[in-house]
């Protein structure tokens, strides 16, 4: 499963890229605004950083207009993944774009349905919302299983991209799943190497370590 950090922060992305995990980056207007910085800026820094795909999302909402904006887009780098809503006007951009070889990812997904529409548009990442379906009392994983049926059923290529992950449980059900690629704060990136038992045998082992009085040298 590809790991791809949700975030504006190039603080966050260049620390988690040094590990050697992290396969892309996911924003959108909310996480911009968090950055305080300039959208064209912060992208091209950011796809500079990571060489996997970098989505970067329109703002429009009537087709003409959004093939316009991912036209600017696409220019920024050759790792632009185009970022559409899943809406009428996005999956037409949609098409448009996968048809010139642009990367696209279609977000705001809630829906297996949706899912299935975004596949046939020819979507290279198709975004379900995990937690935000859990925060009004869904089951936000049960969609990706639905999805992950229908993508084998009818081979589709369309990559399942899980977001709005907010905790590592999200991150495990992933990968059981078996969807493509996972998108998760920094946070919750940095609590999958976490484990109240590595810190205290790690501890122990350098104690002894300690006493027998030598050195790896
Ligand atoms: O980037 C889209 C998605 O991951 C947003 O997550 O936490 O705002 O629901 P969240």
């Amino acid at each position: 499963m590809k790991f791809f950090v949700d975030t504006a922060d190039i603080d966050d992305i260049r620390e988690l890229a040094e590990t050697g995990l992290l396969d892309g980056v996911t924003t959108n207007p909310s996480l911009i605004h968090k950055s305080g910085r300039d959208f064209f800026e912060v992208v091209a820094e950011i796809c500079k950083i990571v060489p996997g795909p970098v989505s970067a999302e329109v703002v429009a909402t009537a087709h003409d207009e959004m093939m316009r904006e991912a036209d600017i887009l696409r220019k920024i780098a050759s790792n632009i993944a185009v970022k559409v809503p899943l809406t009428i006007d996005g999956l037409k951009t949609c098409k448009k774009l996968t048809e010139d070889g642009t990367m696209v990812n279609v977000t705001l997904c809630f829906t297996a349905n949706q899912a299935l529409l975004a596949a046939k548009a020819g979507a290279s990442f198709i975004s379900p919302f995990v937690g935000r379906h859990d925060d009004i009392g869904f089951d936000g994983m049960q969609i990706i299983e639905e999805i992950r049926t229908i993508y084998d059923n009818y081979d589709f290529k369309t990559e399942i991209l899980v977001a709005s992950v907010r905790h590592p449980i999200h991150v495990l059900q992933s990968a059981l799943i078996g969807a493509d690629v996972m998108t998760a704060p920094p946070a919750v990136i940095r609590q999958l190497f976490k484990h109240p038992l590595t810190d205290r045998g790690l501890e122990g082992f350098l104690a002894d370590w300690q006493k027998t009085g030598q050195k790896i040298a």
